[in-house]
């Protein structure tokens, strides 16, 4: 159903929709080559924890075709060098990590084949990591939308749509799904200062595919809440600890705290890709501290007198406390999570 493509291989190129002109221009950008890929993450050409995943498996199969080698060990070298150079491109989505070890384990399972023979397998890892992305999508989608009811008004934070994963989205696959069931929601967009992913992204995609949505600033949320226009609060995540506490976009821990208070149901949508359980508590999460030009300026305007101090952490933490539920392609799980999430992996 999509009509957006975020991310494509294409004959042996990969395309991807330049997310930082939207909503204004769709301008595809096509990339030969693996630093095209790292640079695009880090410039937020493509953004959303599931769709840099992607976007490194792309990568790294773009790299292993121009290595020039046709030896195991030189390629190993060289693809894990490529691998260290995506890998640094943004710290807190697991999704990266993940999809990269993906990618290395391939290589390694079958390294005893000639070198052409890797790379083709390492393509279709990378295939394979994109199409796995939009089937959990449609799972996620399928469980979740049980949650929702026709007439609700849902707020969602940033973008955990098609934009940001494969295809589908993961909050917003939720949503789109309770539509194709026939339910009417209403989403409330927060802008989701200081890049306006909610603004741009999330409005954009929700109008391509006719849903109602109000986009409001980041701090119109709480009296939204007050006036009883959410029912249900939907969000994606960057990277969930083994306890169930969520890191997402800055901005979601106010949405769970207002939600709490407002005895409004408060859910997580992601991947099994998204959950690390390497990692116990949301506290050890790695939180990316990004550029303070993003605060100082919207678009190329200064808003801030020169000089004024800026802290900029792209993400926070939610406690797992304030999750009613974290919807995966599993199923919905509910606390406690130590115990339910652990269960998943079995
Ligand atoms: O900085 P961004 O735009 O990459 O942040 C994206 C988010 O926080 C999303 O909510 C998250 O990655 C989930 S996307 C399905």
């Amino acid at each position: 159903m999509d009509t957006i493509q975020t991310i494509k291989w294409d004959n042996n190129k990969v395309i991807m929709l330049d997310q930082r002109k939207l909503p204004t221009e769709e301008v595809y950008n096509t990339y030969e080559d693996y630093l095209g890929i790292a640079i695009a993450i880090e410039t937020m050409v493509i953004r959303g924890a599931p769709a840099i995943g992607v976007a490194a498996a792309f990568g790294i199969a773009l790299g292993a075709q121009g290595t020039g080698v046709n030896d195991f060990e030189s390629f190993k070298f060289k693809i894990n060098s490529i691998c260290d150079r995506l890998a640094a491109t943004r710290p807190t989505a697991v999704n990266l990590f993940w999809a990269i070890e993906r990618m290395k384990t391939c290589m390694n399972a079958n390294a005893e084949q000639p070198v052409e023979q890797i790379i083709c397998k390492l393509k279709d890892e990378a295939i394979n990591i994109y199409n796995d992305d939009i089937s959990a999508n449609q799972q996620m989608g399928k469980y979740g939308q049980q949650v929702l009811e026709n007439g609700m008004g849902v707020l969602t934070h940033c973008n955990a749509g098609a934009l940001a994963t494969a295809g589908f989205g993961t909050a917003l696959g939720v949503i789109y799904a309770a539509n194709h069931a026939g339910k009417q929601i209403h989403v409330y967009a927060d802008e989701t200062r200081p890049r306006l992913q909610g603004a741009q992204l999330t409005a954009w995609e929700l109008q391509k595919h006719g849903i109602q949505v109000t986009v409001i600033t980041d701090n119109m949320m709480p009296s939204v809440m007050q006036a009883g226009k959410v029912q249900a609060c939907i969000v994606g995540a960057d990277r969930i600890a083994g306890n169930g506490d969520v890191a997402n976009k800055i901005g979601t821990y106010g949405v769970a705290v207002l939600a709490h208070y407002h005895r409004i149901p408060f859910y997580v949508a992601a991947p099994l890709s998204t959950i690390d359980f390497n990692i116990h508590s949301g506290k050890d999460i790695p939180i990316e501290e990004r550029d303070s030009s993003e605060v100082t300026h919207i678009g190329q305007t200064q808003i801030t007198p020169d000089y004024v101090d800026i802290i900029n952490p792209a993400f926070d933490v939610t406690p797992n406390h304030l999750i009613s539920g974290i919807i995966t392609e599993k199923g919905i799980v509910k606390p406690d999570y130590t115990e339910n999430l652990s269960k998943l992996l079995a």
